[in-house]
């Protein structure tokens, strides 16, 4: 299975598919990272395990739809079987994401459908929630709406800050995004009209 990363820092969700692609048992490989920022750590990452690298600036373009036209020709020509958003801060409009509908995964930092779009982690501490958390999704037309694939619940702890609980939900996060990237891998995952579905069950 080739799996194309798209990332726009520092990469530590990518670092966890490099280091589970380096396993000699590994059901992907990682083909390319690519960035939208030419000073994302996560290009040193890809560049140190040997993974091809390309960054294509969004700057560089008029509108959203040239970007992505553009970043669909970058990204074919790695031939694909799996497009992973880890960390890559550009909304995709909805030719890319048909494009790549039912193989382009994200992960979200929280218990989707709990609060969509950015500050998630400040605003779990916000509404005194107990328990914040990850979830893979299959990426759709709607910002953090597609299908839930697998999701990483972790406590929050008195005194938490946005920083102490990012940190927390981080290392789930390592483990879950891989973990569904391998369902995929081995042909157990995949999107059924609107639903996420492994080994036969609807999600
Ligand atoms: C993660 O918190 C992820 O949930 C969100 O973007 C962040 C990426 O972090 N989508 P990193 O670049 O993988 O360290």
């Amino acid at each position: 299975c080739r799996v194309v990363v798209l990332i726009s820092g520092s990469g530590t969700n990518l670092q966890a598919f490099l280091d589970a692609a380096a396993e000699p048992d590994c059901a992907y490989r990682v083909e390319a990272v690519i960035s939208n920022k030419a000073e994302a750590y996560g290009l040193t990452r890809a560049q140190n395990a040997g993974v091809a690298t390309q960054v294509l600036s969004h700057r560089e373009f008029a509108d959203r739809e040239s970007f992505d036209h553009a970043m669909i020709e970058v990204v074919d020509a790695y031939q694909p079987d799996l497009i992973i958003l880890a960390g890559f801060m550009r909304i995709l409009t909805p030719g890319f994401v048909r494009h790549y509908s039912g193989r382009l995964l994200n992960i979200h930092p929280s218990l989707l459908p709990k609060y969509q779009g950015l500050h998630t982690h400040q605003r779990a501490i916000d509404a005194g929630d107990s328990e914040h958390g990850a979830t893979v999704h299959f990426v759709t037309e709607e910002l953090d709406g597609g299908p839930p694939i697998v999701q990483a619940v972790v406590p929050v702890e008195s005194g938490d800050t946005a920083d102490s609980l990012a940190q927390r939900v981080q290392v789930q996060e390592h483990k879950i995004y891989p973990l569904a990237a391998t369902w995929f891998a081995e042909g157990r995952l995949r999107m059924v009209e609107d639903r996420a579905e492994l080994d036969g069950e609807l999600l």
